[in-house]
């Protein structure tokens, strides 16, 4: 008999490796996770076969869309491309999951055709659910809690640029959300010092914040930017509106005391960098001088979605 492949295997085992959230990995797995990423980024376009999981030319990676997308969409595409599998983009308009078939009959279709599924969803539930019900892989890529994905590449950003993240400091200012839930998952198991900036009413979610009690993290959380930033290493925002979000007015004048601009850089440290996950939004929670400055490191970032997510792939296909 032939040996199946680790993905062959995937499929038919009780649980496939899920990349939910960095919260559910450990924090030695993660360690592998980037650094395969920045080996992945040495690599280039043609990934080597050592760095590649077994079988992934018959590889199909789906990816669903509830949101647009731009840099999740191409990256997770282009990604499969050069692991030398194949990728198929959805909109979930186009499934019968969009006029109500059930999410776990989808997740059971799916993984009888493809190897991995990886899905922008509305609401995490959708994720779980799917994750849950798939005998393949799920990829969590980005809903209203988290946004792991965006996270790993930027840890490698940070590395890339400043060397290892353990012991350092991080800053973020502004709105309490998806992506900075996934910076606190990633301060608990790559062990660096996050100081979180936002007004009272756009805290994260309890929810995370019980889970970094509980893991004993090193997180403050405060309403004062000045403060949290610094002597950071590294200052980090995201658009005051978030896709699915309402009360945009509401929220644009509760967040204007917490605009990152030249003033507030200065106050990190003298070689910190600049990331925000884009799409921004100039003049508002960044200004154009910060986004467009010697600091700032997004293209980076957006890059990096792409030989993170390569990693990431990897690692769920079994390598
Ligand atoms: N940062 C990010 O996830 O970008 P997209 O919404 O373009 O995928
Ligand atoms: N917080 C943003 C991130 C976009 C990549 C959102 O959820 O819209």
């Amino acid at each position: 008999m032939l040996e199946k492949s680790p993905i062959l295997k995937n499929k038919s085992q009780q649980s496939p490796r899920h990349f939910l959230d960095i919260a559910d990995l450990d924090s030695a797995t993660l360690r592998k996770i980037i650094d395969n990423a920045h080996a992945m980024k040495r690599a280039g376009k043609r990934v080597p076969a050592k760095l590649r999981p077994a079988g992934v030319e018959d590889a199909v990676l789906v990816l669903i869309f509830e949101k647009p997308s731009t840099r999740t969409r191409v990256s997770f595409d282009i990604a499969m491309r050069q692991l030398g599998g194949g990728a198929l983009t959805l909109n979930h308009t186009d499934l019968q999951l969009g006029r109500g078939e059930s999410v776990a009959d989808t997740a059971r279709v799916l993984s009888r055709y493809a190897d991995g599924i990886m899905i922008r969803a509305n609401k995490h539930a959708t994720l779980l659910d799917l994750a849950q019900n798939a005998t393949i892989p799920v990829i969590n890529g980005l809903t209203e809690k988290s946004h792991p994905c965006q996270i790993m590449a930027d840890i490698q950003t940070f590395e890339e640029h400043l060397g290892p993240i353990e012991g350092r400091t991080v800053a973020w200012v502004g709105d309490g959300n998806n992506v900075a839930v996934s910076w606190m998952h990633a301060a608990v198991r790559f062990g660096f010092k996050l100081r979180l900036a936002c007004p009272k009413e756009l805290y994260p979610e309890k929810e995370a914040l019980d889970w970094v009690k509980r893991e004993k993290g090193n997180i403050e959380l405060s309403t004062d930017p000045v403060a949290a930033v610094k002597g950071a290493d590294c200052v980090v925002t995201d658009t005051w509106v978030s896709m699915g979000q309402s009360g945009a007015d509401a929220r644009k004048k509760m967040l204007a005391p917490y605009a990152v601009d030249a003033d507030l850089m200065k106050k990190a440290a003298k070689n910190a960098i600049f990331m925000h996950c884009l799409p921004a939004y100039r003049g508002h929670e960044v200004s154009e001088e910060v986004l467009e400055g010697p600091q700032s490191v997004v293209f980076d970032e957006a890059e990096n979605r792409l030989h993170a997510q390569k990693a990431i792939i990897a690692w769920c296909l079994g390598a």
